[in-house]
């Protein structure tokens, strides 16, 4: 990455399209996509699915995940009424180990939820101060 690349973090949520028992396939795809697409081109981040709905961060240079999110992502038939919840210039990536984490819905993760007065995982309510935190407890875990 050149030395004057403006760094941003960009988070969304979304809600898948398939059914439950079919949506294992659509993440391995994914995943599979993302870490080849991401690995070639800096972009970091995480993914997370839970009760029907995605969460994810991109890391990167600013226009590569602006392009990335705006000309792919939201144009992806596996997803819909994605809402851009977060964008922001960074000065370093958080998720520089991985070309897209994947973090897994459990336990501790409903705690996570619940803690925070949320029967269940919705995405779409994280802003501000309780996005910062899933971000970080996206990292942590
Ligand atoms: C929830 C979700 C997250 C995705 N995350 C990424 C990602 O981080 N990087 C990526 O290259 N593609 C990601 N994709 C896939 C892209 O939307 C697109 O299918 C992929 O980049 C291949 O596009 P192409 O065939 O036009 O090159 C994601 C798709 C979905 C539904």
């Amino acid at each position: 990455m050149g030395m004057n690349t403006q760094l941003a973090r960009l988070c969304y949520a979304s809600k898948t399209v398939k059914d439950e028992d079919e949506i294992r396939q659509d993440l391995m795809d994914i995943l599979a996509e993302a870490v080849d697409f991401n690995g070639r081109h800096q972009v970091y981040g995480v993914l997370y699915y839970g009760n029907g709905k995605f969460f994810q961060c991109l890391e990167g240079s600013a226009e590569i995940v602006n392009t990335l999110f705006y000309e792919k992502i939201t144009k992806d038939p596996r997803h819909s009424d994605v809402v851009l919840l977060d964008l922001a210039d960074i000065d370093y990536v958080k998720f520089s180990r991985w070309s897209m984490k994947y973090a897994p819905y459990d336990k501790a993760m409903l705690r996570f939820f619940t803690d925070r007065g949320m029967a269940e995982f919705d995405p779409y309510s994280l802003q501000e101060q309780r996005l910062e935190d899933f971000v970080d407890y996206l990292l942590k875990i």
